[in-house]
């Protein structure tokens, strides 16, 4: 079955008879590229995994994938073979170490990178059918306001939004939360000071960040912390491994391990919002599991 074909409110199985645990659900997003996203995800996510937590990260840069270079993963297969109805999203896991599970992109096919709001929400979809038990799902998104980026962010119980100290950044972010909120009905996010100096810095720039906000009383932005600028992330890189294993006590790494133990303190997802939405028969189960024990 072709992404496309997966329609909205179904999967292929109609409840969820394993009973699986709801998952935390966040993505990491940013209106300006190389801010830092992929290397906070991919670094967020191994953190998590060593804390015990099962994680799964899903390359949604869709059209210029690249967790799996980070890891150091040559995946044979990816979400445009699921795209086209060649693999399903389980046939195409990859194992990222202990605790650590990628579902890979492919770079370079503007099929896949031009994804519209069918296909996405249909991978979205395809989530529900995972067997695999999973505590979270990183979701690693693309630059700026493809409709692909609105829709896994919707999708998610938490958006972290990656901004630089930079003109450009800043703007980027600005407008990428405004088309969020005005055209996707997203309301809530927090925001990640990245490649910053100190935490002063990374204060000012999130006050500078949400005086463009200072007028609309809807939209909850807070501040999620920050992630200094070290070159320990770059030679981890080259490595092709994560920061955190490869320099553990560098001050980027320590950063990271602070901000996975607060997205332990998130609140967990609880009920289904109602829009298109990953593992949403997790919740629905959850909320029905509930409700036999009120009556
Ligand atoms: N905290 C940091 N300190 C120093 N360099 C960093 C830091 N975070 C990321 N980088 C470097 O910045 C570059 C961009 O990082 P990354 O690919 O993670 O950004 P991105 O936002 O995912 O980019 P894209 O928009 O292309 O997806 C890389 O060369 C990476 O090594
Ligand atoms: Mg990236």
């Amino acid at each position: 079955m072709r992404l496309s074909d997966i329609k909205l409110g179904c999967s292929s199985r109609e409840t969820n008879p394993l009973s699986l645990s709801p998952v935390q659900v966040i993505a990491i997003a940013g209106g300006k590229g190389g801010t830092g996203k992929t290397n906070i995800a991919v670094n967020l996510a191994q953190a998590l995994a060593n804390d015990g937590k099962r994680t799964l990260i899903l390359d949604a840069d869709l059209g210029m994938a690249n967790v799996d270079v980070l890891l150091g993963l040559e995946p044979e297969h990816t979400l445009y073979d699921v795209m086209r109805g060649k693999c399903r999203l389980e046939e195409i896991l990859l194992t990222g170490g202990d605790n650590l599970k990628v579902i890979p992109a492919a770079s370079g096919i503007g099929q896949l990178a031009n994804m519209g709001w069918q296909e996405c929400a249909g991978l979205v979809r395809a989530f529900s059918d995972l067997k695999e038990p999973i505590d979270t799902l990183i979701v690693d998104t693309a630059t700026g306001i493809a409709e692909s980026v609105a829709v896994f962010c919707k999708a998610a119980n938490e958006i972290i939004v990656v901004v630089c100290d930079e003109p450009a950044s800043i703007r980027d972010c600005v407008s990428q939360l405004k088309h969020f909120y005005h055209d996707y009905g997203i309301t809530r996010c927090r925001v990640l000071a990245s490649k910053v100096d100190t935490a002063s810095e990374a204060n000012a720039l999130f006050q500078n960040l949400i005086e463009h906000f200072s007028d609309n009383h809807s939209l909850q932005i807070s501040y999620a912390g920050y992630i200094p600028a070290d070159k320990n992330i770059r030679k981890a890189v080259v490595r092709h491994q994560t920061v955190i294993n490869s320099f553990p006590r560098s001050p980027s790494a320590m950063a990271i391990k602070k901000l996975a133990r607060r997205t332990m303190d998130w609140p967990q997802p609880e009920c289904a919002g109602g829009h298109v939405e990953f593992f949403v028969e997790r919740l629905i189960d959850k909320e029905n599991i509930k409700m036999e024990v009120v009556s």
